[in-house]
C-alpha cells in the first residue's frame, strides 16, 4: 500500500509542485490548505498532470489553527508523514504585521504538531528558509552556521526549527528533516502551474514576470553598489520542481528507517547569480526588455547569499539539476500563458 502524505499549504507555489512530484512518485495525498495565498485551481490542474495518479489526490480547505478540523481529518485518514509549508511569507509584511505572522505561522504549526502527536504521526517535513542564516559572516552557508532573524517571518521559521528541536528531545520517535530553501523559481515544464503571489510580488522573478506581460512598467534594482561582480545582490535560485524533488527525497529518508532524528538541509544549487544576471537570461530566454530602475539597497537584504549542498547532496541523495535558463525559460512558459497566474485581469492588482 503507498505512503499516505498530508501536505499542508499543497495548494500553493512550492506545495503545488511538491504534491504533483509525489504522485508521480507513487505517494497519495491529502493536501490541506485555507486558500489564504492560493486558488483551488491549481490543485485541479495538478491533478490533471498527475495523470492516472490524480486519483490518489484529496483537498480539504482547513485553516491549521482549526484544531478540530485536524483532528477529525486525522481521525478518519491515517498519515505516514506530513510535509508542512502552509505558513505566511511575505517579509516586508510580516515587518508590518508581526502578529500576523506569529499567530499565522507559530499557532498554526502547534496545532498541527500537537495533533500529529496525538495520533502518533511522526515523520514531519518542515518547510525552513535560508533566511534563518541572516546575514552570514562567509558563503557557503552551511547547516551548522549559526542562526538569527533579520525580520518575524525569519523569527517564526527559527522558533518553528527549535520547536521541532525540542519535540525531538522529548520523543525521539519524531522523525524530523528542516529543509532550508534558497530562492525558488520557476514553475513546471507544462506552465500549468506556477507562482502566483497575491498583490504586489515581494520576490524578484515574479516581478520581472509581471514586468515582461505588461502588468507592471519596470523593476526596481534593490542596490547596485554591492561587492559583487556588477554590484547586485547575489542569491542561489533554484528551481521549483528541483526543489519538490528534494521533499521527495527526504521523505525517502524518513521512511528509510534510519535514526534521523531532527536534521537540517539546504536545497539550493550552490551557485550565486546576480539580479542582472537573472535579468539578462530571463530576457534572453523570453525576447521581452525588462526595464530596470536603481535604486537604494532593501533593508535587511544580505549581499551574497548561496548555499552549501554537500550535506543534501551526501545524506538525502538529491542535487539540483536545473540551469538559470532553464528557470527563467520555464517561468516565462508559465507567465505567457497565464498572465494573471491563476485569476482574471479583474482579479489582479
Ligand atoms: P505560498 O504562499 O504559495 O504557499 C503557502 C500556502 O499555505 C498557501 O497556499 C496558503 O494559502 C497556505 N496557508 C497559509 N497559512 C495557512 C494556514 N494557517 N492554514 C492552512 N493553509 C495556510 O508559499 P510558497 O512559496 O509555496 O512557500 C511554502 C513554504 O515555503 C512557506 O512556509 C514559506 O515560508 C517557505 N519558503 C518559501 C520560499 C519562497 O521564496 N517561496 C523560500 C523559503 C521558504
Ligand atoms: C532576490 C534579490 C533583492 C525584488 C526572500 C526572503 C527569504 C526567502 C526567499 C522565504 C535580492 C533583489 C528583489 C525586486 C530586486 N523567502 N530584488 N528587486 O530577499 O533573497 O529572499 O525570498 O523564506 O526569506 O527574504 O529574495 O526574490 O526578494 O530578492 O532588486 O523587486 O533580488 O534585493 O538581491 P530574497 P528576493
Amino acid at each position: 500500500m503507498a505512503e499516505s502524505i498530508l501536505v499542508t499549504g499543497g495548494a500553493g507555489y512550492i506545495g503545488s509542485h511538491t504534491v504533483l512530484q509525489l504522485l508521480l512518485s507513487g505517494f497519495r495525498v491529502v493536501v490541506v490548505d485555507n486558500l489564504n495565498n492560493s486558488a483551488a485551481v491549481a490543485i485541479k490542474r495538478v491533478s490533471e498532470l498527475a495523470g492516472e495518479f490524480g486519483k490518489n489526490l484529496a483537498f480539504q480547505q482547513i485553516d491549521l489553527r482549526d484544531k478540530a478540523a485536524l483532528n477529525k481529518l486525522f481521525d478518519l485518514t491515517h498519515f505516514d508523514a506530513v510535509i508542512h509549508f502552509a505558513g505566511l511569507k511575505a517579509v516586508g509584511e510580516s515587518v508590518q504585521k508581526p502578529l500576523l505572522y506569529y499567530n499565522n505561522n507559530l499557532i498554526g504549526t502547534i496545532s498541527l504538531l500537537e495533533v500529529m502527536a496525538a495520533h502518533r504521526c511522526m515523520k514531519l517535513v518542515f518547510s525552513s528558509s535560508a533566511t534563518v542564516y541572516g546575514c552570514p559572516k562567509e558563503v557557503p552557508c552551511r547547516e551548522e552556521f549559526p542562526l538569527s532573524a533579520l525580520n518575524p517571518y525569519g523569527r517564526t521559521k527559527i522558533i518553528i526549527e527549535e520547536i521541532c528541536r525540542d519535540i525531538h528531545c522529548a520523543d525521539s520517535d519524531w522523525k524530523i528533516i528542516l529543509l532550508r530553501y534558497f530562492n525558488p523559481v520557476g514553475a513546471h515544464s507544462s506552465g500549468y502551474i506556477g507562482d502566483d503571489p497575491h498583490g504586489v510580488p515581494n520576490n524578484l522573478m515574479p516581478f520581472v514576470q509581471q514586468v515582461a506581460v505588461g502588468r507592471r512598467p519596470a523593476l526596481t534594482v534593490y542596490g547596485n553598489d554591492y561587492s559583487t561582480k556588477d554590484g547586485t545582490g547575489v542569491r542561489d535560485y533554484i528551481h521549483v520542481v528541483d526543489l519538490a524533488d528534494g521533499h521527495v527525497s527526504a521523505l525517502k529518508k524518513l521512511f528509510e528507517g534510519s535514526n534521523i532524528g531532527c536534521e537540517a538541509y539546504n536545497l539550493g544549487t550552490g551557485k550565486g547569480t546576480t539580479v542582472l544576471e537573472m535579468v539578462a537570461a530571463f530576457e534572453s530566454v523570453s525576447g521581452k526588455k525588462v526595464p530596470l530602475v536603481m535604486a537604494g539597497r532593501r533593508p535587511g537584504d544580505a549581499e551574497i547569499l548561496y548555499a552549501s549542498t554537500a550535506k543534501a547532496e551526501k545524506e538525502l541523495k538529491w542535487k539540483a539539476k536545473y540551469s538559470i535558463e532553464e528557470m527563467c525559460r520555464d517561468q516565462w512558459n508559465w507567465a505567457s500563458k497565464n498572465p494573471y497566474g491563476y485569476g482574471s485581469p479583474d482579479s489582479s492588482d
